[in-house]
């Protein structure tokens, strides 16, 4: 892997003069933006396996953009305070409504105007995301997916890092003091896993991924790699 720096790169831990290949490297243009969605059930490894991405899709002269969902907009109060404090008082719907209204914010602010400058857009979650977790509250995952459809680009490419419950759960407990919120409950994840294995297996543009602990992170990264590289060469300039 690259690293980029003002005139050194790093490469395979031996510093090499770069004034020529960084010139090489800089703006590398594409035909048209593309759209990369990264899912899974919290703990699967989501946000390292996007900066990941990022990093070398950045080190390689792309413009990229990396966004979370849910966003830091208008929407978080209403959605913390479900993830925090439980939903007992807001019915599936409207928790389904505050995460379509916090994505439709996304895409009008952030992933349209990305995708029409060019550029790359990594989703460190997204509608998949609300099809397993509020699907997992009862409402029907192709009403939802559906619904997000008519608001939300398809992504070219979506990975979905998978991994069980109780994997993931101890990854969360590892890497935070406070205890998992409300939407990290056992027996949840295990329903919005199966909901990410049902609703997404055998789609053309939908790739699972095994996430546990016996595939390191760079293995997962490198698996990643060997599909997104194509997909980018076809639209590169
Ligand atoms: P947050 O801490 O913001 O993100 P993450 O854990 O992914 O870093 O919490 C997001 C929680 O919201 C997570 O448990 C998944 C859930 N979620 C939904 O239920 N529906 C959605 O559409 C999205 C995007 C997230």
């Amino acid at each position: 892997m690259f690293y980029t720096c003002k005139n050194l790169i790093l490469f395979n831990r031996k510093r090499i003069k770069c004034d020529n290949l960084l010139e090489t490297i800089e703006n590398r243009i594409l035909k048209q933006g593309i759209l990369i969605a990264i899912e899974g059930i919290d703990g699967a490894g989501k946000t390292t396996q996007t900066k990941i991405l990022k990093e070398k899709l950045t080190s390689m002269g792309y413009s990229v953009i990396s966004l979370h969902e849910p966003t830091d907009g208008i929407w978080r109060k209403k959605i913390e305070n479900l993830i925090k404090n439980g939903r007992h008082r807001i019915s599936p719907e409207t928790e389904l409504s505050y995460f379509m209204f916090d994505r439709k914010e996304d895409v009008e602010k952030n992933i349209t105007p990305s995708l029409q400058a060019k550029k790359i857009v990594i989703m460190d979650r997204y509608y998949f995301s609300t099809v397993c977790y509020q699907g997992a509250r009862g409402l029907d995952l192709d009403y939802i997916e559906k619904r997000n459809e008519e608001i939300a680009p398809i992504p070219n490419i979506t990975f979905i890092l998978d991994v069980d419950t109780e994997t993931a759960l101890n990854r969360i407990k590892k890497s935070r003091p406070n205890l998992p919120n409300h939407f990290e409950r056992k027996e949840y994840l295990k329903r919005v896993r199966q909901n990410f294995l049902k609703q997404f297996s055998n789609r053309p543009n939908v790739i699972i991924l095994e996430a546990d602990d016996t595939t390191s992170i760079i293995r997962v990264a490198s698996n990643i790699w060997k599909i997104v590289e194509p997909i980018i060469k076809e639209f590169e300039e």
